[in-house]
């Protein structure tokens, strides 16, 4: 079994945070999303892991993860010169994967159950792809599966008009060597991709084995800041305190890590919340479900419900920083001593500079 990521795309709707940097690489609780799904494939026993990536965005993405050897696992960079689409992007790893059975997971989703008994499951036969699906209160914004009355996928369709259920396709799949053949025969869609969706209905078409499941505990395609902010909250709900950096009258409660270097003096911390290492929070009070970056300073400000990347300064907010994405080296100053009024919500890309 291998493990293909795919951390290639364009990533349109996480601007302008996907100005300067791969979708992919914007951390989660500290973490970069790409890491949680290499994780999984790793926890799933797969040692042999193929990341597709973009000529924009590979060079970050193949400093952030290496060879692999951090995991134990070998990693191979696979060049998607356009991003023609996911069964596109199996098309262009094909040397890569060879007849091997593969997990392929979207590296900008997240999971809560890892996918080991996906793969236990593949290697018992079968089935010549497994996928996984959740109710979402929006079908028409994903691929969807229409099942018969024992559960068995019969028809997929990629975001369609009038879906006939709310079962969207996760972006974690496991093939075995036929989904080439199928792929060979695509023709782009509607919208000039070729479609993973339209690969596995060619499976179902020549009568071969699909087998669905729903997600066990929850899944999140972080394709918008929003969707980010949802990840970042569901992560950090899961993590145990651990006080490394150095806490000076302040009152730190809750579910926090605070890492080695990073420094809280007169504040307030509530979690659940991550600060990195060397970050540091001054006079200010950080609230429940927010990542601070590393070497990030928070000084008299009130922060919630948000992520600052890595070497930002915010500084003096009149109001409440609130369900807002922050950047890298962003500063965001504000006067002062004026009056409170609402929260502000913003999502600011790498290097801004906001004076209110
Ligand atoms: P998407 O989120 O569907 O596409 P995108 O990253 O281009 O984003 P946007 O729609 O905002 O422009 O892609 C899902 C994942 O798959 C993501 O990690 C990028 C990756 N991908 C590829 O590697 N190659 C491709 O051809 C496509 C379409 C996506």
């Amino acid at each position: 079994m291998k493990g293909l990521i795919l951390s290639g795309g364009k990533g349109t709707r996480m601007r302008p945070l996907t100005f300067t940097r791969a979708k992919q690489l914007i951390p989660i609780a500290n973490k970069p999303n790409l890491f949680y799904g290499i994780e999984d494939v790793v926890g799933a026993g797969v040692s042999e892991i193929g990341i597709i990536i973009s000529p924009d965005t590979g060079d970050e993405v193949k400093a952030a993860a290496g060879d692999g050897s951090r995991w134990g696992v070998r990693i191979t960079y696979i060049m998607q010169h356009e991003p023609r689409g996911l069964a596109h992007a199996v098309l262009t790893a094909r040397d890569f994967l060879g007849d091997d059975a593969f997990v392929m997971y979207l590296g900008d989703n997240i999971l809560s159950g890892g996918i080991g008994h996906l793969v236990e499951e593949y290697q018992r036969g079968g089935a010549a792809a497994i996928v996984l699906l959740t109710p979402v209160p929006n079908p028409q914004q994903f691929g969807v599966a229409e099942l018969n009355e024992s559960g068995q996928v019969v028809r997929l369709v990629e975001k369609p008009k009038e879906p006939k259920s709310d079962l969207a396709l996760v972006g974690v799949y496991l093939f075995g060597p036929q989904i080439h053949g199928i792929i060979d025969g695509l023709e782009p869609s509607w919208r000039g991709e070729y479609e993973i969706t339209d690969a596995i209905q060619g499976l179902l078409d020549s009568g071969q084995g699909v087998i669905a499941h729903q997600v066990r505990g929850w899944w999140k395609d972080t394709g918008r800041p929003e969707d980010l902010l949802d990840a970042n909250r569901l992560v950090l709900s899961h993590i145990t305190a651990d006080l490394q950096g150095e806490i000076v009258d302040s009152q730190v409660t809750g579910e926090v890590v605070i890492e080695p270097g990073a420094r809280i003096n007169r504040s307030t911390v509530r979690g659940p919340a991550h600060i990195a290492a060397d970050a540091v929070i001054e006079d200010s009070y950080v609230g429940p479900y927010t990542s601070i970056g590393r070497g990030t300073a928070v000084h008299s400000s009130e922060v919630e419900y948000s992520i600052v990347l890595d070497g930002s300064e915010i500084r003096d907010l009149p109001t409440l920083l609130d369900a807002s994405v922050i950047g890298q080296e962003v500063q965001l100053v504000g006067p002062g001593s004026a009056k409170r009024r609402k929260a502000l919500t913003v999502a600011l890309g790498d290097g801004s500079r906001v004076q209110l």
